[in-house]
Parts: C-alpha cells; sequence; structure tokens
C-alpha cells in the first residue's frame, strides 16, 4: 500500500471518555496506519509515536482547525473522522426540567459546542478525505436529539443542541456527495456509557452503562458496515436507524 492510500483516522475530542477509547482502539488495528487526535488537552499519558499523535484543537477556533487540517494534509487523506465531542452539562450549565429554567447563555453554550463546533470541523476536514475511495465523517449525537423519540421532554438545549447537529450532518451528506460520491456522513448515538458527561444523571435502577471502551467497539463496528447508500443517516450504536 503506498503511503497515499494509507488508511488514516482523525478522533476529535480525543480527551473525553469516548473519544479516547475510540482512539486507543483505533491506535491498537492494524488497518490503521495512523491516529491523529485532536482535542483541547493532550489526553492524559498520551505519548506520540510513529502509529499515532496528538495536536491541540479547540472546535471553536476556526484558524486552529485549519491548522490541524493543515498537519493532517501532510500525512495523507483521512478514512475516518469522527467528532467525539460534547457537552451535556458544566459548570452552569444544567438540563433543564422545565421551560422555567431556559437560559439564553445556556442554550447559546450548548448549541455552539454540540452543533456549530461539529460543523467548523467538517467544514475543515470534509474537503481532506479522499475521492476515489470511501471516506467516513461520523459525529457523536444522541438518541435524545431525535424529533420522534421525544416523548418526556426537559433537557431543552440539549435535545435541540443535537438536534440542530443532525440537520447540519443531514446537510452537509448532500454537499458531499457531490464531490464524493462514495463519502459517508452520519451522525451515532453511542448508547448510554459511563464516562464524565452522562455519570450525574444515571438513576440507581438503571441499566448498567457500557465501558468506554465496549461504546468504541461498537461503534467502530456500525462504521465499518455503513456504505455510501447510509450517508446522511442517524444510527445507534447497534447499527439500528434512529428516525430524525
Ligand atoms: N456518555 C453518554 O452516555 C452519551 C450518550 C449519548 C451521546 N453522547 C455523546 O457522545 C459524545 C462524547 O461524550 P462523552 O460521554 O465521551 O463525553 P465527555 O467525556 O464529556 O467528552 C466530551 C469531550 O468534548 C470535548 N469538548 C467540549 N468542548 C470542546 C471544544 N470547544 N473543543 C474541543 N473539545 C471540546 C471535551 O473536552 P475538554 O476536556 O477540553 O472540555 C471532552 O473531552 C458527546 O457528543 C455526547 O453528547 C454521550
Amino acid at each position: 500500500m503506498s503511503a497515499a492510500t494509507r488508511p488514516i483516522t482523525v478522533v476529535v475530542g480525543a480527551d473525553g471518555g469516548i473519544g479516547r477509547a475510540l482512539a486507543d482502539r483505533l491506535t491498537n488495528d492494524p488497518t490503521y496506519d495512523r491516529v491523529v487526535a485532536l482535542s483541547r488537552r493532550r489526553p492524559e499519558g498520551w505519548d506520540d509515536d510513529a502509529r499515532r499523535f496528538w495536536a491541540p484543537v479547540d472546535i471553536l477556533d476556526d484558524v486552529a482547525l485549519a491548522a490541524a487540517a493543515a498537519v493532517v494534509r501532510e500525512i495523507g487523506a483521512p478514512t475516518r473522522i469522527i467528532v467525539a465531542t460534547g457537552l451535556l452539562h458544566a459548570g452552569g450549565v444544567t438540563p433543564e426540567k422545565n421551560l422555567r429554567a431556559l437560559d439564553a447563555a445556556t442554550l447559546t453554550r450548548l448549541f455552539t459546542i454540540n452543533a456549530v463546533g461539529p460543523a467548523l470541523v467538517a467544514k475543515h476536514f470534509l474537503p481532506l478525505t479522499p475521492r476515489d475511495r470511501s471516506g467516513l465523517f461520523a459525529a457523536l449525537s444522541a438518541r435524545v436529539g431525535s424529533l420522534a423519540d421525544n416523548r418526556l421532554g426537559g433537557w431543552y438545549g440539549y435535545r435541540a443542541s443535537k438536534a440542530a447537529l443532525n440537520m447540519f450532518i443531514r446537510g452537509l451528506a448532500i454537499e458531499h456527495a457531490r464531490s464524493r460520491p462514495l463519502g459517508i456522513c452520519v451522525a451515532l448515538h453511542p448508547g448510554t456509557v459511563d464516562t464524565a458527561l452522562s455519570a450525574p444523571f444515571r438513576s440507581s435502577g438503571a441499566k448498567t452503562p457500557f465501558t468506554p471502551a465496549q461504546a468504541a467497539g461498537y461503534l467502530l463496528a456500525v462504521m465499518d458496515r455503513l456504505t455510501p447508500a447510509d450517508t446522511g443517516g442517524f444510527f445507534a450504536w447497534d447499527g439500528a436507524t434512529i428516525p430524525w
């Protein structure tokens, strides 16, 4: 295999719970030649070597994204770009239980991180994917972003920002297919995963969450089965289609 066609994967959000598990699993997968990990901070215990390296990126920073994309372009065309960033809660951000809790700054922050950031990643990295082979762009969304699936209400900002992310995916899949008919752009739901993001919201009677390593394995298996006919879709960790 020539250097130009060796599979390269980019994981954005590689210091998050699921992102790190994806980066680790891909590093150990001999099918991948290089893994490029991008995050605001270097993942704990991460050492660059011949098969993997890390570069800093804030997904809201166009200049940083352009710089990271230039680094990846030097290596070759990535055949897989996975966006594993996201926000559900943080200091000052708590999922809303009702309309009274709506706050403009919180809603804006959720939309910016969950929808605008992945769209900017697509802007900078989708043009790097190959034209002559299949290339995948997958963003981690959430089932609660499905309009059809919303039967409980609440969590307005997180739900609506993931629905906005899903619409970005749908639109960019259509545009991307015009120049790369073999390309695949999808939104994925990882299931409930034991990470800092989900920790405060797991009730005692609920099902045991997946470990990040389990979720990474399931997600990569789904990605392996996707074809260009699936582009623009929304899929769960088990490969099932989720209605918009
Ligand atoms: N865990 C679950 O049960 C679950 C369920 C459904 C969907 N999801 C989705 O899966 C994805 C990953 O979730 P997770 O559980 O792995 O969460 P996590 O451990 O909190 O990871 C999220 C990552 O996003 C990064 N991030 C946030 N804003 C960023 C920015 N501006 N630039 C760069 N990175 C940024 C964070 O980096 P910093 O450390 O720099 O803040 C963090 O590493 C999210 O989209 C989430 O909505 C998760």
